[in-house]
């Protein structure tokens, strides 16, 4: 039997539950995994005439995990970034994303003056998912066309969070819809 959506909100929910660190946020990208060999759910998630976005798939009450079709247009990036108090699973459904991990080496945690150092750097290719814990800084690239599924802690509208600009050497805070 495919592994469905409902069964995969339902596994997510007890695994954070029963461990509200980075052992339950791993389990959550396996079980993204799982879920994107499921194809039915992938069609019908991201169906051929999609509209370029985000498309909320799925939102758990009370500020729970928010799981979100990111269906792409053109070619794109992101700046290096965290996910504030939440954090992120990014499961590669069609193209790929490039991603970047960063760590800040300037010993601060908020706003202003930032340095930041490169600390891995590979892709995801579809059916392949990555996990970006609490405080994990990371950037993304991906070509047109690309579309990938994301798990977020909380819905990040809400999540005050930072977004840098490595070469000025700024954090910025962010607390606003971003795809990222
Ligand atoms: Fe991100």
């Amino acid at each position: 039997m495919p592994y469905t959506l409902d069964q995969f909100v339902a596994d997510a929910r007890a695994a954070l539950q029963a461990e509200n660190n980075a052992n339950g946020r791993e389990k959550v990208r396996l079980l993204v995994e799982k879920l994107l060999q499921n194809q039915d759910f992938v069609a019908a998630t991201f169906p051929v005439e999609a509209t370029v976005g985000r498309h909320k798939v799925h939102e758990e009450p009370d500020q729970g995990f928010v799981v979100l079709a990111h269906v792409t247009g053109d070619a794109g990036k992101s700046p290096p970034h965290d996910h504030g108090s939440s954090w992120a699973v990014y499961g590669q459904v069609s193209g790929y994303t490039d991603m970047t991990v960063w760590k800040r080496t300037d010993g601060g945690s908020g706003g202003g003056e930032a340095t930041l150092e490169k600390v891995n750097g590979y892709r995801l290719n579809p059916g392949q998912v990555g996990r970006y814990d609490v405080g994990d800084v990371h950037s993304i690239a991906f070509p047109d066309g690309a579309r990938f599924l994301r798990v977020t802690g909380q819905d990040l509208d809400y999540v005050e969070r930072l977004k840098y600009d490595a070469e000025a050497g700024k954090a910025i805070v962010i607390g606003s819809a971003s795809a990222q």
